[in-house]
């Protein structure tokens, strides 16, 4: 029979493991316990420089294709920008992954990952990031020739252990021992299953499977629905277009979709400066909120304005309506318009614009989003208008006290410099 996945946000989960491996997934900044040091800053830096170098590059490489063959490439050769694009992880996977390598870093004695499909080596790049124990194979030798070259400029060659050969023939070689394998090569329905089949004798107690692209075809879906099935798997997550596989003593079974955050993590490179450019702008409404004076009332109808509450805690607030037209529920979050002044930064207004431009289908969709952005719901009344009931919530985000941001400051003051 087949087990029934249960949709959730991460916010959702009641298990205190899968919630802690959601919120390092999709969560907000101050959701993740992870520790970003300088090191780990500088190295993940580079390995996006490195990305973005080899989406410009001219190189091409002369493929061996072990796997299921490509929707993308026609050709053996195949141009390293393309392979950039199409093929590997996207940055915010990436970034994903390694946090919570990190998470489980610090829970963990044994700490060892394998990638199966290392292509250019930049996720495995990302994996070496954290401090695990990397392996990674690939069945193209002119690949992994490629992959070693980017880990040396890198300066992450040392921490990898590349191998070259198929999956099977490494497979059967292999002695196991790893706490985490990412199968992301050979989306095959048999294959896949014959590989997570191997591994379950190959995993250490407590180890996981993330197979990608479990709906990248007809005989994808028939694999992951295969696994679902197998009671070894007692829980299960999909995500992202790729399901993680756990054998867990003494968890409850489940199985959960685990759905995406509407938001785009902080860019990790521009951290340092979000966080200086976002005090900047804080201060800048802070400044200008208590010059206005303390305000006892919020207009309701018009647009949502900031101010000093009470307790002399700088606010800045916004308004969220939700209503039903054809019974359809319409969600409209807008915030003080000072948002707009922060245009000096364009990271800094990103999540709000979003969150104001977004669609969302339900007001729970939106409450999950706006409270792990940090916005909390200081009211809520419901009126009775002509269309019919619409609901009115007052959103509020605090603001810390900082110096005000000059309107006629070079441009150059944007990148955090002090001005
Ligand atoms: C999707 S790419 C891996 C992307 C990489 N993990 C990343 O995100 O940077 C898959 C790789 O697996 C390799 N591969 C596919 N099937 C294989 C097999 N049966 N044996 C060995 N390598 C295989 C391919 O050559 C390809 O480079």
């Amino acid at each position: 029979m087949k087990r029934k996945e249960k949709k959730t946000y991460w916010r959702g989960i009641h298990s205190p493991f899968f919630f802690d491996l959601a919120r390092h997934l999709e969560g907000g900044g101050r959701y993740v316990d992870v520790v970003y040091d300088k090191g780990l800053v500088k190295a993940l830096e580079q390995i996006e420089g490195l990305r973005q170098n080899l989406r410009r590059s001219s190189d091409c490489i002369e493929v061996h294709d072990c796997g299921a063959g490509s929707r993308v490439f026609k050709s053996k050769s195949r141009e390293v920008r393309k392979i950039t694009r199409y093929v590997i992880q996207s940055k915010r996977v990436a970034f994903s992954l390694l946090r919570v390598l990190l998470f489980w870093r610090a829970h963990r004695r044994s700490v060892k990952i394998l990638e199966m499909g290392t292509s250019l080596g930049l996720t495995t790049a990302y994996l070496a990031a954290s401090g695990w124990e990397v392996e990674t194979w690939e069945g193209c030798q002119q690949t992994a020739n490629y992959a070693r070259k980017n880990w040396k400029g890198l300066g992450c060659e040392g921490q990898i252990n590349s191998k070259v050969g198929t999956f099977k023939r490494l497979m059967e070689e292999s002695q196991g021992g790893w706490d985490v394998v990412f199968l992301d090569g050979h989306h095959d329905r048999d294959a896949t299953l014959a590989y997570v089949e191997c591994l379950k004798t190959k995993l250490n107690p407590g180890g996981a499977i993330l197979v990608d692209d479990i709906v990248w075809s007809k005989g994808m879906k028939e694999a992951w629905s295969k696994l679902l099935e197998d009671s070894h798997w007692n829980a299960t997550m999909t995500w992202r277009g790729k399901g993680w596989l756990f054998n867990r003593d003494g968890e409850i079974e489940q199985h959960l979709k685990l759905r995406k955050s509407y938001i785009s993590l902080s860019k990790f490179n521009n951290m340092k400066l979000f966080t200086i450019v976002f005090a900047a702008i804080t201060l800048l409404m802070s400044t200008q909120v208590q010059a206005q004076g303390t305000k006892e009332q919020m207009k309701t109808k018009s647009n949502a304005e900031s101010s000093t509450s009470a307790s002399g805690a700088s606010k800045i607030f916004g308004e969220m309506l939700v209503f039903e037209i054809n019974g359809k529920t319409v969600v409209k979050v807008s915030f003080d318009p000072i948002l707009g002044r922060m245009g000096a930064d364009k990271d800094a207004l990103m999540a709000s614009q979003q969150i104001g431009d977004f669609k969302f289908t339900s007001m729970g969709q939106a409450l999950n989003v706006l409270s792990s952005h940090g916005w909390m719901v200081e009211h809520v009344w419901t009126t009775l208008e002509r269309s019919g009931a619409v609901q009115h919530f007052i959103l509020s985000h605090d603001v810390a006290k900082l110096t005000p941001v000059s309107p006629w400051l070079s441009k150059n003051t944007k990148k955090g410099t002090k001005g």
